[in-house]
């Protein structure tokens, strides 16, 4: 069994003091790592808004933060992040398409438009999963974005779903091995079986969106993050658990990110 721990959404800022709708997203990020120090996992993903601003401030805060995990840390883009300044920043880790652990595979895409919140893969991203896939030699198969595939409730966000999810979707339920889909995105906890594959989400290390709203809502619920099992029979097994943040300071009455 593998075990894996997903955190996602830190939206770290340009500078220490940097606040999202109240939270200092620095300070909750720190927490979590905090509370993860007691949990036992083999790798992390990170998926996705990393960054606020794209800042080389932020990553670099983010890579060296990480950098103590005591495992590796695989990371995918956000709509918040550039790929262009993770690169610049000396102490960032490449970005890895694909883990192979015991008898899985994980892939990491690539949904981001540049500097528009919605998701698309788009026919390269889509080339590179089919190849990833075809290439694939393991027993079953978790992919990862940043962006949902599917509807989660609320239609302001899903909105902001991948163009391309009717593709997508009939490539990786066309794929036996495919046993689930993962995101960020939605800052909140999701998930529903599609044809026998778990499609799953995570509230974010920051601020939580209001599940099932159909505009623009923020949540009180502390942050959080997933650990996952990866079982040798290609079952996934998952929990998420919040992390109670004193001063936690979220503006539920903030309209807007
Ligand atoms: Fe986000």
């Amino acid at each position: 069994m593998a075990r894996i721990l997903q955190v996602t959404d830190p939206h770290l800022g340009v500078n220490d003091q940097y606040r999202l709708a109240g939270v200092n997203t620095l300070h909750t990020f720190k927490m979590v790592l905090d509370a993860v120090a007691k949990e036992d996992y083999e790798i992390v993903l990170a998926t996705g808004d990393i960054a606020s601003e794209a800042s080389t401030r932020a990553y670099a805060n983010f890579f060296d933060m990480v950098s103590n995990m005591g495992a590796p840390v695989y990371w995918l883009p956000g709509n918040h992040d550039l790929l262009g300044s993770i690169s610049k920043v000396p102490n960032a880790t490449e970005f890895i398409r694909a883990i192979d652990i015991e008898n899985w595979r994980i892939l990491m895409l690539d949904s981001v438009i540049e500097h528009n919140p919605n998701g698309r893969l788009g026919s390269a991203e889509l080339e590179i999963l089919k190849q990833l896939l075809q290439e694939n030699t393991q027993e079953h198969v978790l992919v990862c974005l940043h962006h949902q595939p599917v509807d989660v409730g609320s239609a302001w966000l899903d909105n902001q779903k991948i163009e391309d999810a009717d593709e997508f979707l009939e490539i990786v339920e066309n794929e036996p091995n495919v046993r689930g889909v993962l995101w960020g995105h939605v800052h909140q906890e999701f998930s529903t079986m599609r044809n026998g594959r778990l499609f799953f989400s995570t509230p974010s290390t920051c601020i939580q969106f209001k599940a099932n709203s159909d505009d623009f809502a923020l949540d009180d619920l502390f942050p959080g993050y997933r650990m996952i099992e990866l079982k040798p029979d290609g079952r996934i097994e998952s929990e998420v658990t919040r992390v109670p943040i004193e001063d936690y300071g979220v503006d539920v009455d903030c309209a807007g990110y």
